[in-house]
């Protein structure tokens, strides 16, 4: 059966378009599009995906196909046709290649975890796991989250040594905050990661620097011809040392349960897990491993770019300033956080969506076709890969009013800006296949935002504006240099 998107219901299958003639770059034998990125011959920039977007968007148009040694994706940019896309239904991916193939070799899984697996092998481990990930699974840790953050909070101008480090390059701390409550989250431990930015031998520091070390050098093996399956390379065996890193704490507290059951008393989700007696150690440890792979740097560098939004929008901090010091009147005195408290913080939540429409950690989101479908009046075949490139969607003014700037008063009702069309901004994926984490990501970002810009001013001291550049996450060009003036009332 094939599905007709939107515009097309009413029009014969026999008059779509075939999928050979879906525009795109010059394509070479065996390399594909490849040489249309190297450099100085090249017309597109591999290391800026959205620049690169861009132009042959306007070249191309909404659709358009490219070949990478082989591998055949297409990419979408009109929301009309991501809606298609996503209610088509497929929810296999093609990704984290690397992470399957390392874990297939290795004696310590089962399968190869909800990043990497598709079918049923998934929708097991998922539904496994969602549960646990829920908001009101998150209300729980929230008071030790808001721990953590005042425990941060302290350090920014009182402890000296840390300071000096903070102030070279802030994402520490935030990888740091991350860490700790996704940790929290996953093992109930209290891991105290912001005293560890200073020691680099430190576990957690080694836990977060692979992680994301790995995300950041995924793409690259991806992507390529893929030599390392059969020969690999010092890159590949990098990669497979960061994994071996990252599964570090979860190997370490699921054995240390294993053998003594009295240890899973508290919360975190390893915890009930144990308790529900449901799931081997493998698969624990495999899981435990996807979320502080998946959960950490993709909370930071979105939090890191809502903080440069912030320091350099003196009216958008000014305002948030005022919504949260309404609900919290009284500095000395914080009010307890809750999932009730946080929702009064409206102004917040638009300020973190805004930010994450231009700076989401995720271009887009990939699905390999489970049936044909025909998208913008091109027949697609069963297994085609189609990438969705929200990022540059959601920077086109064809799409987003002014959409280089960074307004969060958009969101309001009556403001006056047209409305964002559903699929344009995608920053969590969609469907059953969306980030698990989403609840908890959200709401720990607010709670976080809530307490820092509730106690300090925040201003950007770089020498220049902060870009951003896309390996297989969207992360910061630079360090992360921002001056904190505290709040007296
Ligand atoms: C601001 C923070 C985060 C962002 C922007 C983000 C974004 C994403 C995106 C775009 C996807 C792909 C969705 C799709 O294919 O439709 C994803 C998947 C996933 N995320 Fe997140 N994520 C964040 C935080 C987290 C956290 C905190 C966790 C866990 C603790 C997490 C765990 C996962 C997992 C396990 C998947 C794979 C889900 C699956 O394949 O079923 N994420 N995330």
């Amino acid at each position: 059966m094939i599905r007709f998107s939107r515009s097309y219901t009413t029009v014969a299958a026999s008059i779509c378009k075939s999928y050979n003639c879906i525009p795109g770059p010059k394509s070479y034998p065996l390399l594909g599009s490849v040489p249309n990125y190297f450099p100085l011959i090249g017309k597109y920039d591999p290391t800026n995906v959205v620049k690169s977007g861009i132009i042959k968007f306007h070249e191309f148009g909404p659709i358009i196909k490219e070949s990478f040694f082989g591998q055949e994706i297409v990419f979408l940019y009109d929301p009309a046709d991501i809606e298609t896309l996503f209610r088509q239904g497929s929810n296999n991916r093609r990704s984290h290649i690397t992470l399957a193939h390392i874990r297939k070799a290795s004696q310590d899984h089962i399968n190869g975890g909800i990043l990497v697996e598709n079918g049923p092998a998934w929708a097991q481990l998922r539904s496994g796991s969602q549960q646990a990930l829920t908001s009101e699974a998150f209300e729980k840790y929230l008071p030790k989250f808001d721990e953590f953050t005042m425990r941060l909070i302290g350090k920014i101008n009182s402890d000296k040594n840390t300071q000096k480090v903070l102030e070279k390059d802030f994402l520490l701390a935030l990888n740091a905050h991350s860490c700790d409550s996704v940790c929290y989250m996953l093992f109930g431990s209290e891991l105290d990661s912001i005293n560890d930015v200073l020691n680099a031998e430190a576990l957690t520091t080694k836990v977060i620097e692979s992680a994301a070390y790995f995300n950041r050098m995924m793409a690259t093996m991806d992507n390529g011809p893929m030599l390392w399956k059969k020969f690999p390379s010092q890159l590949y065996n990098k990669l497979k040392k960061c994994m071996d890193d990252v599964e570090l704490i979860p190997k370490r507290e699921v054995y240390s349960r294993m053998t003594n059951k009295s240890l899973a008393n508290g919360p975190g989700i390893l915890n009930s897990w144990i308790h529900e007696g449901v799931k081997e150690s493998k698969t624990m440890i495999t899981l435990l491993s996807d979320l502080l792979l998946a959960g950490i740097d993709t909370t930071s560098y979105t939090l890191a770019f809502v903080l440069y939004n912030l320091s350099v929008n003196k009216r958008v901090q000014d305002k948030l300033y005022e919504e949260l010091r309404l609900i919290d009147p009284e500095l000395k005195r914080r009010i307890p956080l809750s999932l009730e408290t946080l929702s009064r913080a409206t102004y917040l939540k638009r300020v973190v969506k805004e930010s994450m429409r231009l700076y989401p950690v995720s271009v887009g989101t990939s699905r390999v076709l489970e049936e044909p479908c025909v998208i913008a009046g091109y027949r697609l075949p069963e297994n085609t890969t189609v990438i969705t490139m929200n990022q540059v969607t959601s920077r086109l003014d064809e799409y987003v009013d002014k959409a280089l700037e960074f307004i969060p008063e958009r969101y309001e009702a009556n403001s006056g800006f047209r409305k964002i069309r559903p699929f344009t901004s995608l920053p969590f994926g969609h469907g059953p296949r969306a980030c698990i984490g989403r609840r908890i990501a959200e709401s720990s970002m607010y709670s976080f935002l809530f307490r820092l810009m509730r106690n300090y001013e925040i201003e950007w001291v770089g020498s220049k504006p902060l870009g951003f550049v896309t390996h297989s996450l969207t992360e910061p060009d630079a360090p992360l240099l921002f001056r904190f003036t505290p709040r007296d009332s």
